[in-house]
């Protein structure tokens, strides 16, 4: 069986707000973010308590999250069906996540146990300390990681109970145990929604046919 957790529980700091509530074409982000994984049987949603109001996703778990992403994601692996094997687990401020995007990670996960979407990097990385570039990394090898991520549930399971690091992505705690990790072709109009300027780039987006 297929479970998604649709993380939602961030205080939006950079936009000014919890964003995943912010209005786009007249739906919340979090409404965009949910649309393709109404298929999958197990589907938990997770929020910070103070905005269980505002949630009108339908017939979705409802769980509290936690002060890192990463205790959301836990909240959210804790209210997953028993008999669900494979998880994948969505950043609710992506609200233009594709299904052939879902599809093309699962099946991976399926297959490998672990798989992150990921796009070609535009700019070129520079590592800084202080205000002084000191490396430069090839940007050719580089790639940028989204969600949706997909497990199997024991091997993230097991990555949390590993490690209590903080971490950005899920793929990170699973990394850590040197498990492999597949990288699948993302989508450059899979954006997250972490400023004001990215709700109107996702607009943008939204109404350009194709890519
Ligand atoms: N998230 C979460 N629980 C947290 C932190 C983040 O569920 N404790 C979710 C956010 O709601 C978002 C996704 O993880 O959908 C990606 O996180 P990010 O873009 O960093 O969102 P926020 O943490 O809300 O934003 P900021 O870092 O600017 O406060
Ligand atoms: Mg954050």
């Amino acid at each position: 069986m297929q479970g998604v957790i649709l993380v939602a529980a961030g205080a939006g700091e950079r936009f000014g707000g919890p964003k995943v509530f912010a209005a786009l074409e007249g739906r919340p982000l979090l409404e965009w973010a949910a649309l393709p994984f109404y298929d999958f049987p197990d589907r938990v949603v997770v929020i910070r308590e103070e905005d269980r109001a505002l949630v009108t996703l339908k017939d979705w778990k409802i769980v509290r999250g936690g002060a890192r992403r990463r205790d959301s994601v836990r909240a959210g692996l804790d209210a997953l069906d028993p008999q669900t094997e494979i998880v994948l687990v969505h950043d609710a401020a992506r609200p233009l996540v594709s299904q052939a995007l879902v599809e093309r990670v699962a099946r991976a996960a399926r297959a490998g146990g672990a798989a992150v979407p990921v796009v070609p990097v535009r700019d070129t990385i520079k590592r800084v300390e202080g205000d002084a570039i000191v490396q430069t990394l090839q940007r050719s090898e580089l790639r940028a990681a989204q969600t949706p991520q997909g497990f199997r549930v024991e091997l993230l399971r097991k990555a949390h109970a590993a490690s209590d690091r903080d971490a950005s992505d899920d793929a990170l705690l699973v990394e850590d145990l040197g498990a492999p990790v597949a990288a699948v072709a993302g989508d450059p109009r899979n954006i997250k929604v972490t400023t004001p300027a990215d709700l109107a780039v996702a607009r943008a987006l939204m109404e350009a046919p194709g890519r």
